[in-house]
């Protein structure tokens, strides 16, 4: 039995112990290892005394803190309702203007809104409203059927061309298809629409005054002279840049030659007052740098 030595390579002192010239050295463990067993019972010690821990068949130790997550949860829940109760009470009662004037009911607006149109507009009129071939865009400072609440809330309740009985109705006539006007009219009406919205440099004059003529005799009716369009009878502004069905030539010839009826179903049925209430807001909302 050698006595206790320190160790040359490790500076630490060796057990003493030998076994054929291997000697164990004395390394004990750190505090800092201690102090951590011992906080971490504490703390658990502490956890269980304050906090639910302990299953006991049917129920559990409920702590001196007495938390339960699940009265937590449902505590939230009512707020919410409650929350949620206010601001649509508020929707329902206050005028369009006061609702849009409110910085934090637009908020509200805006979420459910977003939710509500993509669940039932997105499909025709595109996630961020902007439309397609066919669909309007809704984002667009010109409107169809006009662009102040009362109008875009009666689009929404009774649709365009749908089974509703007070349905908007939108008929543009086949000019050509159904032999109205002459293939050489068409041809100049064609070029006077063009020249309304675009830079008119390729379509030659004659035409485009040819095409005025046509225009005031056959189209003006419901577009305007001044091919504005008539929010009465939802004939859109053909001198604007926004288009439901496209304005490049050929397009522009196949409204005026075949007609269009846009289709828009009526949602009075399938959405509550006040859905349709937010969805009004929402699509002014989206629209509303020029509206
Ligand atoms: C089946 C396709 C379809 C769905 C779904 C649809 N729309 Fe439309 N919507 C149309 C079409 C097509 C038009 C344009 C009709 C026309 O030619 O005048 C239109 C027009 C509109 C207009 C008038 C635009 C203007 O410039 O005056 C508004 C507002 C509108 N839609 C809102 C909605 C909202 C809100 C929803 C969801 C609740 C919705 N639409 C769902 C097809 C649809
Ligand atoms: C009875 C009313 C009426 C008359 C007459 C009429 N339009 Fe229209 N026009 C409409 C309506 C309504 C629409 C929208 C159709 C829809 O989307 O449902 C429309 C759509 C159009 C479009 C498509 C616009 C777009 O945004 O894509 C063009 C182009 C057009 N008309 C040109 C003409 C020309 C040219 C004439 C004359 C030859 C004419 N219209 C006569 C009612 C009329």
């Amino acid at each position: 039995m050698a006595v206790a030595e320190r160790d040359p390579h490790t500076g630490y002192l060796t057990t003493g112990h030998e076994w054929n010239g291997i000697t164990e050295l004395n390394t004990p463990v750190p505090r800092p290892i201690y102090f951590f067993l011992i906080t971490t019972a504490l703390f658990a010690l502490g956890y269980w005394i304050l906090m639910p821990a302990w299953p006991l068949g049917v129920t559990y130790t409920r702590g001196l803190l007495g938390i339960d997550q699940r009265t937590t949860v449902e505590k939230a829940l009512q707020e919410a309702v409650l929350d949620r109760a206010t601001w649509t009470k508020r929707i329902e009662a206050e005028s369009y203007e006061d609702i849009r004037s409110d910085a934090r009911l637009m908020k509200s607006v805006r979420e459910t809104g977003r939710a509500l149109f993509g669940d039932n507009c997105a499909a025709c009129h595109g996630m961020n409203a902007a439309g397609g071939p066919g669909f309007p865009s809704l984002t667009a400072t010109s409107a169809i059927w006009g662009n102040d609440p009362d109008a875009v809330a009666e689009t929404i309740r009774v649709g365009i061309n749908s089974t509703h009985p007070e349905t908007r109705t939108s008929q543009m006539l086949a000019f050509g298809r159904d032999g109205v006007l002459p293939p050489k009219d068409i041809d100049a009406v064609v070029a006077y629409v063009r020249s309304l919205s675009a830079a008119a440099g390729d379509i030659p004059p004659q035409a485009i005054d040819a095409g005025k003529t046509v225009f005031s005799a056959n189209c003006a009716s419901c577009h305007g002279d001044e091919g504005k369009g008539n929010k009465e009878l939802g004939a859109p502004d053909l001198t604007d840049k926004a288009w439901i069905y496209g304005g490049d030539a050929q397009s522009i010839r196949r409204s005026i030659w075949g007609g269009r009826q846009g289709h828009m179903p009526t949602w009075e049925d399938r959405l509550s007052p006040l859905e349709r209430k937010i969805l009004t807001l929402y699509v002014l909302d989206l629209g509303k740098a020029g509206r």
